[in-house]
């Protein structure tokens, strides 16, 4: 393995894993990064891969050592919606994990990049153009975890120097990969319902404005934290990101400019009272500042690459 990037990926075949996994892989070559899950990939790419479960810290160590690991990506968690049903097993992953890591990190001086999200907001945060420093109570176990863990990052980066580096992803959405167990994944959902000319129905209600990233952006931003000059990295708790803002009423909309025919309903669950919780908009000025942050899609772009990309995958002819 090349020196200067050897790295690891936990819950590497998540929504977000699978496509950063791609992506370091074409970045720093294919056997530069290994990728661990707590299960098999059904349709493995090339390179390297282990199963590990991330609670398990002794087999976490032996892949550092076995593959001479300089970095680690942990993006194992469980999401706002699915935690809900077990509070206490979601704290356990997502605290338990990141000690793991923060930890191993520790002993053998890796880098590490840490996921956060705008779960860590709550009620008492201010709902439009949320700052970068605010209240954050969030009401669901998973925000709490996110909370918690952004506070162990710059604990462990101002006690011990573990270069940790963090954002708090909005909603994200991509044709690359399935999200699960998240409150934002109606808004990956519709375009699959759409261009299959399925009937979606909605667990959100129409109007409910949440904060949206597409994948690319979110792709782009993480490896550019990462590669930028330690000095630059002023927070160490997490960065805000901020993409588009947009209601499930507003992206149906977009979608039928492409598909006039498409039909949907609106059925709110559980998942409404978690939206509601969160915040609408994010300011992302410290990260536009500190390591020159740029989203590149807004809510009509991504919505014609979506289509056009998912298209090609349903192997649907051209609308
Ligand atoms: N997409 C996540 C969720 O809905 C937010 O980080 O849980």
């Amino acid at each position: 393995m090349n020196v200067n990037n050897r790295i690891l990926v936990v819950g590497a075949n998540g929504q977000i894993g699978l496509v950063l996994t791609a992506a370091l892989r074409a970045r720093y070559g294919t056997d530069q990064v290994v990728a661990t899950d707590i299960r098999p990939a059904t349709n493995p790419p090339a390179g390297p891969f282990a199963v590990l479960d991330v609670l398990d810290s002794q087999a976490l160590e032996q892949l550092i050592q076995d593959y001479n690991i300089n970095q680690i990506y942990h993006l194992a968690a469980i999401l706002s919606a699915r935690g809900e049903s077990d509070p206490r097993w979601a704290w356990q992953i997502n605290m338990e994990g990141l000690f793991n890591v923060l930890e191993a990190a520790r002993l053998h001086k890796l880098k590490v990049f840490f996921p956060s999200s705008i779960a860590v907001f709550g009620p008492s945060t201010p709902r439009d153009h949320t700052p970068q420093h605010t209240a954050m109570e969030p009401t669901t176990v998973y925000g709490i975890s996110k909370v918690a863990g952004e506070q162990w990052c710059q604990y462990y980066f101002q006690r011990y120097g573990v270069d940790v580096r963090s954002v708090r992803y909005p909603g994200i959405i991509g044709y690359q990969s399935m999200p699960g167990g998240g409150t934002t994944d109606y808004a990956v959902e519709v375009y699959h319902r759409a261009v299959k000319g399925e009937h979606f129905n909605c667990f959100l209600r129409p109007d409910t404005r949440l904060p949206m990233l597409y994948m690319d952006d979110a792709i782009a931003g993480t490896l550019a934290l990462m590669e930028a000059p330690p000095e630059q990295v002023k927070i160490r708790t997490s960065y805000n990101l901020a993409g588009m803002s947009f209601t499930p009423a507003e992206v149906v909309a977009e979608i039928t400019k492409y598909f006039p025919d498409f039909s949907v309903s609106y059925q709110p669950d559980y998942r409404q009272r978690i939206a509601d919780s969160w915040t609408q908009s994010i300011d992302d000025g410290d990260a536009r500042r500190d390591w020159g942050w740029q989203a590149r899609f807004d809510l009509p772009a991504m919505t014609q690459d979506m289509i056009s990309h998912l298209q090609q995958y349903y192997a649907l002819t051209q609308v």
